[in-house]
């Protein structure tokens, strides 16, 4: 009698199969973290000094932007400097404003409603100094901070008007440098031709010291730097490193996605100061300060202020060993549990005969069951034969199982027949 081969559950290929893509997915898994770089993996000895910080249009979470208030809460903060965008009224004072229009940051449509879509340059001072500049941050809450104003801060909101260019510098002057961007009044207005030279006669009759000034304008900048040689020329966009040392130019003022890590280097290799707009989150703020820029502009500078050191710095071979440990760990445990599956399978060996055959037949296909029946009668057929010898050859190790204890000298009869119904009730 030819003994059938006992068919494995799963075909050995697709085990394979599996196993192989399982340890490819693996394997790919602990290689991604070689991949990733941070500027901030790096020895904390080569951390640069913090950038220093620059109050977009003031302190705009604080306080309404472009305000009196919110230059005042900005300086609170000791920051380095405050960005300002400076048009010019239809009778030639130039002001802060950020939008062409008036509409959103102040109540223009309330008190001038026939001129409340006309561009913000096209209304004269005595007008503009009419209009109330704080209501709207109440109404809107542009940054959800409206709520967190103390009682007295809340007040002082609803009393602001628009600021001149003459007040700002009054308030900065000595205590802060000033990144001034200019915004052209329309091609009809009466100074769009001497717009530049009254913000800058403006800055210089306030005594405002020239080096603390960032001056962002392209326009007419040698007619700028003979005027006001000390002025940090400062250029708005990426340009050929030639053109930047012909126009003198000192510093980059770009946003924070147009520059590289390598152009960072570039930069300061070529003593350019880079400033970075505009970054609100520490984690941003950060990631930049291990980059080694050296200013950023920012809506939230109370916070990043009060950020002691990046929020993550890690040296590359600590970080190195900290995946090879982790590594190392996930691929005991994965091991682990291959093992411990594999003795738990094996482990039946040392149940009953019962266990064994209920076990079984509650796993096994009924295909397997029918099998198992089969060499249930054998077993009996040739009782007291030596069996074990021909089955032993069988690699399946609960069937190999199977096999021994039906040859164990204990009781092999009474319990293989105890089995066999056993199986017959499961198997139907
Ligand atoms: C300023 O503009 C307002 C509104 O258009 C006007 O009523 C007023 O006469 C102007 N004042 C001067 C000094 O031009
Ligand atoms: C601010 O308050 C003063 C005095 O209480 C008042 O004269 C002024 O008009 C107010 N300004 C605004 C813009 O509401
Ligand atoms: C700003 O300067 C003025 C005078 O120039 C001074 O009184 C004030 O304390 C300074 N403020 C800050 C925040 O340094
Ligand atoms: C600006 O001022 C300079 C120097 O004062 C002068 O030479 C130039 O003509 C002025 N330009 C305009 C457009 O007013
Ligand atoms: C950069 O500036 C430093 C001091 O400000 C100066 O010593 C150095 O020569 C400058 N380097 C270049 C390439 O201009």
């Amino acid at each position: 009698m030819t003994h059938r081969k006992f068919p494995p559950p799963v075909s050995v290929a697709s085990q394979v199969t599996v196993l192989c893509t399982f340890f490819a997915v693996v394997f790919t898994l602990y290689l991604i973290p070689l991949t990733i770089s941070s500027p901030c993996i790096m020895e904390k000895k080569d951390l640069g000094p913090k950038p220093a910080l620059i109050g977009h249009r003031g302190a705009p979470m604080l306080a309404p932007e472009h305000t009196l208030m919110s230059f005042r809460k900005a300086l609170e903060q000791k920051l380095y400097g405050l960005q300002a965008d400076v048009t010019i009224s239809l009778d030639g004072v130039p002001f802060l404003m950020h939008d062409s229009t008036l509409r959103r940051t102040t109540n223009v449509d309330q008190v001038f409603p026939e001129l409340a879509r006309r561009p913000a340059a096209m209304l004269n001072w005595t007008a503009l100094q009419r209009l109330n500049a704080g209501q709207w941050f109440l109404k809107t809450d542009p940054f959800w901070t409206a709520s967190s104003l103390s009682p007295s801060d809340y007040r002082e909101v609803q009393n602001q008007s628009i600021c001149s260019l003459a007040d700002l510098l009054e308030l900065a002057k000595g205590n802060a440098t000033l990144l001034l961007n200019l915004r052209d009044p329309p091609r009809d207005h009466p100074y769009r031709g001497s717009f530049l030279n009254i913000t800058l006669e403006a800055v210089l009759r306030s005594g405002f010291p020239q080096h603390q000034i960032m001056w962002l304008p392209n326009r007419q900048r040698p007619l700028v730097r003979k005027m006001a040689p000390g002025f940090q020329q400062t250029s708005g966009s990426k340009e050929a490193i030639a053109s930047l040392r012909r126009g003198h130019i000192q510093k980059l003022n770009l946003r924070y996605t147009q520059v590289s890590r390598q152009e960072l280097r570039d930069y300061a290799s070529w003593n350019l100061s880079v400033n970075l707009y505009t970054v609100n989150t520490p984690w941003l703020f950060s990631l930049l300060w291990c980059a080694g820029v050296p200013s950023v502009t920012s809506d939230s500078p109370h916070t990043l202020s009060r950020v002691p050191s990046p929020l993550w710095i890690m040296p590359p071979d600590e970080y190195c060993l900290m995946w090879v440990t982790a590594d190392l760990i996930s691929f005991s445990l994965i091991i682990g549990i291959f093992v411990l599956q594999k003795w738990r399978l094996g482990g039946i060996r040392s149940y009953n005969p019962e266990q064994i055959m209920l076990s079984a037949a509650v796993r096994r296909s009924s295909r397997d069951v029918s099998i198992m029946k089969e060499k249930l009668i054998f077993s009996e057929i040739s009782d007291g034969v030596e069996v074990s010898d021909e089955l032993s050859g069988c690699s399946d190790s609960s069937y190999d199982t199977y096999a021994n204890s039906t040859a164990t000298p204990m009781g092999p009869r009474g319990g293989g027949s105890r089995a066999k119904t056993l199986a017959d009730r499961a198997g139907r």
